[in-house]
């Protein structure tokens, strides 16, 4: 089978709770909505590819539980491949507990459990599938070696890459630059990687020159409501692709509902210029910020503009 998107990443329940603001050390406050949802940035990339007409398989692990059976049938439900879904019962399924404000912001604690457990083993066997792959798509919810081994086993068969380094590590392996064409990072995982502050357009793009030099094919880095900055290989400048103003009721999973959009559109339309990609994946993830939970939250190709097919 050919997939257009492979992703070798994260699943995560996550447990979702909306306060007026964040709790301080020690404090306990009300919060005035609750839900369980599906996310992990992994699966959250998988699916808004998926939920935008990509052939998607997910590679991942799940716990043998309860979260763990209703994740596999999340992915069922939207399309998703799921013969490289393992379940272990030596960990549980990964948990996320979200605090989102008033403003949209959140605050978010990681248990990765059985993510952790996702092998070179299972990369193997999963190697038909991510040879023949059109775009394979990692981050850091899991073993960060598991990662790089994939992407390197798609770039040596010409798959092209997109890494999300997040959530972000000081010290990444220099072989995560060289096995991306695309390295997508939002504004604190770039300080983090670069040491310099990213707080507006023109730092941004002081930092995507800083990450390109390390390696990559092209930088994008995502900057809210500001939308994000291109630099590729062969241009000297980065352009600035800006969104469109929302008032943002909950922001968790935008960054990855970008990524997944933009992994629909490397695999179905490659030849577009990586800006227009860029520019059509923010029209998708501004869908997301404006409602409440993470998947919940992210559009189906049939609700969005035909312009953006
Ligand atoms: O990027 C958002 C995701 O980060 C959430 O779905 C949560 O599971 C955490 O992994
Ligand atoms: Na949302």
């Amino acid at each position: 089978e050919v997939f257009d998107v492979v992703v070798v990443g994260s699943c995560m329940t996550d447990l979702v709770s909306q306060t007026p603001r964040l709790p301080k050390t020690g404090e306990t406050i009300h919060g005035d909505k609750f839900l369980i949802g599906f996310g992990g940035k992994g699966a959250n990339q998988c699916i808004q590819a998926a939920r935008l007409g990509a052939k998607t398989t997910m590679i991942c692990k799940v716990g043998k539980d309860f979260f763990g059976d209703n994740y596999i049938q999340n992915f069922k439900d939207n399309g998703v491949h799921t013969d490289f879904v393992g379940q272990t019962s030596d960990a549980a399924t990964g948990v996320a507990s979200i605090t989102v404000n008033d403003a949209g912001e959140n605050a978010i604690v990681i248990v990765a459990g059985a993510n952790m457990l996702l092998s070179n083993e299972e990369l193997q066997t999963a190697l038909p599938a991510i040879s023949h792959a059109k775009v394979m798509v990692c981050q850091l919810e899991i073993n960060p070696q598991t990662s790089l081994q994939a992407l390197q086993m798609a770039q040596e068969s010409k798959v092209k890459t997109i890494f999300n380094p997040a959530p972000a590590i000081p010290d990444l392996d220099a072989g995560f630059y060289k096995a991306s064409d695309v390295f997508c990072c939002n504004e604190t995982e770039a300080e983090l990687l670069t040491g310099s502050s990213v707080t507006n357009v023109e730092e941004a793009c002081g930092a995507a020159q800083e990450l390109l030099k390390r390696g990559c094919g092209a930088v994008i880095i995502t900057l809210g409501p500001q939308g994000c900055v291109v630099l590729k290989e062969q241009k000297s400048t980065s352009d600035h692709v800006p969104t469109t103003a929302v008032t943002a009721v909950d922001t968790t999973g935008a960054g990855d509902s970008f990524i997944g959009a933009l992994a629909f559109y490397m695999a179905h339309y490659p030849t577009m210029p990586l800006e227009e990609m860029a520019r059509r994946a923010n029209q998708v993830a501004v869908v997301s910020v404006q409602a409440f939970g993470t998947q919940t939250s992210y559009p189906f190709r049939a609700s969005l503009p035909d312009e953006l097919f």
